[in-house]
């Protein structure tokens, strides 16, 4: 974990003080007598915010004036939020006091410097460029490599980087190994790509219609699961041989650093920077969402091709900023540089993964249908076992979402046909999965609320044949599951509400 540039910050973050004494104490190290596996916190809570939970009536009133879209849900309604960890995750002590640091300038600040050394030296590329967000860099990527007619092949989409694609006239191929889209499995590596299906798409398709290959870490909507250093690997060679670039999204990146490290055995023993430097050798773009990955807000690009980073950099100013901001403001961007350093600490990026199986856990014992192997970023929910009397055009990811929010003050974000976009001709683009997100912001959450959160979707899945679908009132043509206003088809919220006073009595 150590950066041995000198533009990066002296005084804090430097060295974790277990490491001063030559040992590392993993989480997983420490054993209870009892012998229960317990997600032991490596970390104390110095600052709070105070929660609340609305009686199950004003929650009713909410999610319908929301639309019964949980994104259009405030803050101030909301128990739990666990829609995503995009921006909401617990920023470290060294994070805070870095912000005071920050080399406030339009051009040649010093902590962009500082941002671009931590980065280089992480994944050991030539060049970074700032933007605003992970999706900002999706533009600036499709706008560079996507011409009209050709396919982006991966080994599964996210929402913003298909829609940035298609926005450009380009396609998405996926090509995710079978597996990657059971619900259950004991695969270790579920979001690795078929690396025989993408050899045959190459051959189909030839170099010149293929904008990009990318690989995106702990696929996002098939339920966290990790991609193997093996299959980047096997991927690399194919698209160096191929001559086309490989692009990798690592906003998911530190859940799966941690699944590398614990399930991938070649690795066992090896730092999480030396895994960090071979990602990077691998692949000829990096980009990444601060958002979740280094827990602050901002973005980024990088690459060690002279020709690609050019002509992406006259795009940076244009849409993003100048070149030392990206539209990131300073202190976030210093924030973003303890963050990414601290994602390669074990203790910090163990945390989501472990709670993640434990709420897993506690509902597969209910019999809960969930994705399995657990993965990194949140809990998912299957809906389709869930709401198996609903069709996908009823939305059971999204009436799921709407119903935990009844039932639990919860907010959890659909991942499924809601989140697509609809074919050209009108019909709907069903999904290959309808999963609920639970979302773990990373060291936000205690186990005693992992605890309510299980036991209200075990009352949920015992009611489960109350909840009925959802239709569109108001329908965005993009991306519509961020303001898309819904109605339920009957009036099943009653009925749930009816059951929820019945079994919980007084109970908020
Ligand atoms: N790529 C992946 C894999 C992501 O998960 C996200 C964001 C982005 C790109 C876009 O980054 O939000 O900074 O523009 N995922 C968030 C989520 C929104 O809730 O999962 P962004």
């Amino acid at each position: 974990m150590t950066c041995k540039s000198a533009r990066t910050p002296q005084n804090y973050g430097e060295v974790a003080p277990h490491e001063v004494k030559g040992k590392v104490n993993y989480m997983s190290e420490i054993k209870f007598y009892s012998g229960e596996q317990v997600p032991l916190e490596m970390h104390k809570v110095r600052m709070v915010q105070r929660v609340y939970l609305l009686p199950v009536e004003e929650r009713a009133q909410r999610i319908q004036i929301a639309g019964y879209n949980t994104f259009l849900l405030q803050n101030k309604d909301i128990f739990l939020d666990m829609l995503t960890d995009s921006g909401v995750n617990a920023m470290s002590e060294n994070q805070y006091a870095s912000m005071l640091q920050a080399d406030d300038s339009y051009a040649g600040s010093e902590t962009y410097y500082r941002l671009e050394a931590v980065l280089k030296d992480m994944f050991g590329m030539e060049y970074f460029l700032p933007a605003h967000q992970g999706r900002a860099c999706e533009h600036i990527l499709a706008r560079l490599l996507v011409k009209p007619d050709s396919v982006a092949v991966m080994n599964y989409h996210f929402t913003t980087s298909k829609a940035h694609i298609y926005a450009m006239g380009g396609t998405v191929e996926e090509i995710i190994i079978d597996e990657g889209l059971h619900i259950n499995s004991d695969l270790p590596f579920k979001g690795n790509m078929d690396i025989s299906k993408l050899e045959e798409a190459i051959a189909r398709l030839g170099k010149e219609k293929i904008s990009f290959i990318r690989i995106e870490a702990g696929t996002n909507l098939i339920g966290g699961q990790p991609v193997s250093m093996e299959n980047m690997r096997q991927a690399s060679k194919i698209c160096r041989r191929a001559g086309i670039p490989l692009v990798f999204d690592a906003s998911l990146l530190s859940d799966n650093l941690y699944f590398i490290k614990v399930r991938e055995a070649e690795y066992k023993d090896t730092d999480v920077i030396e895994i960090t430097r071979e990602i990077g050798s691998l692949m000829d773009v990096i980009y990444f969402s601060a958002r979740k990955l280094g827990a602050a807000r901002g973005g980024g690009i990088l690459t060690s091709d002279r020709g690609m980073f050019l002509q992406m950099r006259e795009m940076i100013p244009l849409y993003e900023g100048f070149l030392t901001y990206g539209g990131m403001s300073v202190r976030e961007m210093e924030a973003m540089s303890i963050g990414l350093r601290e994602s390669l600490d074990m203790d910090i990026i163990n945390q989501t993964p472990i709670f993640v199986e434990v709420l897993c856990n506690e509902l597969i014992k209910k019999g809960i249908p969930v994705v399995t192997p657990p993965g990194g970023l949140g809990c998912h929910v299957d809906a389709r076992q869930f709401c198996s009397h609903l069709s996908q055009d009823e939305y059971p990811a999204g009436a799921l979402a709407a119903a935990l929010y009844l039932a639990a003050g919860v907010r959890g974000m659909e991942r499924g046909t809601l989140s697509e976009q609809r074919n050209p001709d009108g019909t709907e683009a069903v999904s290959k999965m309808e999963l609920v997100r639970l979302a773990f912001p990373k060291r936000v959450f205690t186990l005693s609320q992992v605890k309510y959160v299980a036991d209200r979707l075990t009352w949920l899945y015992e009611n489960r044949s109350l909840i009925g679908g959802l239709e569109f009132e108001d329908e965005p043509k993009v991306l519509r599951f961020f303001f898309g206003r819904l109605k339920p088809k009957g009036n099943w919220p009653n009925a749930l509400i009816r059951k929820f006073r019945e079994d919980f009595g007084e109970s908020l």
